[in-house]
């Protein structure tokens, strides 16, 4: 496991143990010798013990302090630690664990070619401006199509809600955003990644020196 980088908000000043907002992207290798299922729940354990470890440091507490909680569609929380927000994302070969003193939400893809079936897709869930910007950019329309869907997602997140349930996400216009927040994407590698929450300042970015860092 290699953390590839952190994307972190510090606050103004350094009196706090907090940083606004930290992204951890981590590449992680399960893909090569499990079924994707399986790997998934690999992942979705060692996300667990990842949030779990930076719980404890930041807020100083015991293992058997930090339990998981899941809300009403499934977004999951820290019981009896209100202030402490955190969300997963996950794709192959890589997970993305976004940590914050504030509601938040983050969406990873691996970027893959723009087919018929992505392209079905935007003109199905997609906004017509968001299908013109995937369409008007001839050779970036793969980059342009994941930055709106995790967008997307990372907003549903953020929400708590899921991508299709009653509140209407995919109608959200995720290039601007009206809501008293602000979603950011990044483009790392093969990978998109967009977190949305309530400010994001311009973050930082750390590349781990060879074997990796950790928080
Ligand atoms: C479940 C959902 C929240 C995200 O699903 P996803 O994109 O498949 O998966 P991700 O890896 O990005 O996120 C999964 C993580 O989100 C978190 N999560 C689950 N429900 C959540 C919710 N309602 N709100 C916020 N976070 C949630 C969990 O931590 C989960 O990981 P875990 O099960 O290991 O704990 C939701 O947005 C959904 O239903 N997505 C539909 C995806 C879809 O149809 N994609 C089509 C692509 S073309």
């Amino acid at each position: 496991m290699l953390i590839m980088f952190m994307i972190r908000s510090d606050r103004p000043t350094s009196s706090s143990l907090y940083t606004i907002m930290t992204l951890y992207l981590i590449k992680t290798t399960f893909h090569k010798t499990l079924s994707p299922q399986d790997a998934k729940k690999v992942q979705s354990a060692y996300c667990k013990q990842v949030v779990s470890d930076i719980a404890r440091k930041q807020l100083g507490v015991l293992p058997r302090e930090i339990i998981f909680n899941k809300g009403e569609n499934g977004k999951p929380f820290l019981k009896n630690f209100p202030s402490f927000h955190f969300n997963i994302s996950h794709t192959k070969n890589a997970v993305l664990i976004a940590v914050s003193d504030s509601p938040i939400g983050t969406d990873i893809e691996i970027i893959r070619p723009y087919d018929e079936k992505l392209l079905k897709v935007a003109k199905r869930f997609f906004l017509p401006k968001e299908f013109e910007y995937i369409a008007i950019e001839e050779g970036r329309q793969s980059n342009r199509f994941f930055e709106i869907w995790t967008r997307k997602e990372a907003y549903a997140k953020y929400l708590g809600t899921g991508l299709f349930t009653n509140v209407d996400v995919m109608s959200f216009d995720v290039l601007n955003p009206g809501f008293n927040g602000q979603i950011k994407t990044f483009f790392v590698e093969d990978y998109v990644l967009s977190v949305c929450g309530a400010k994001i300042v311009p973050p930082r970015l750390w590349n781990s020196p060879p074997g990796g860092i950790f928080f």
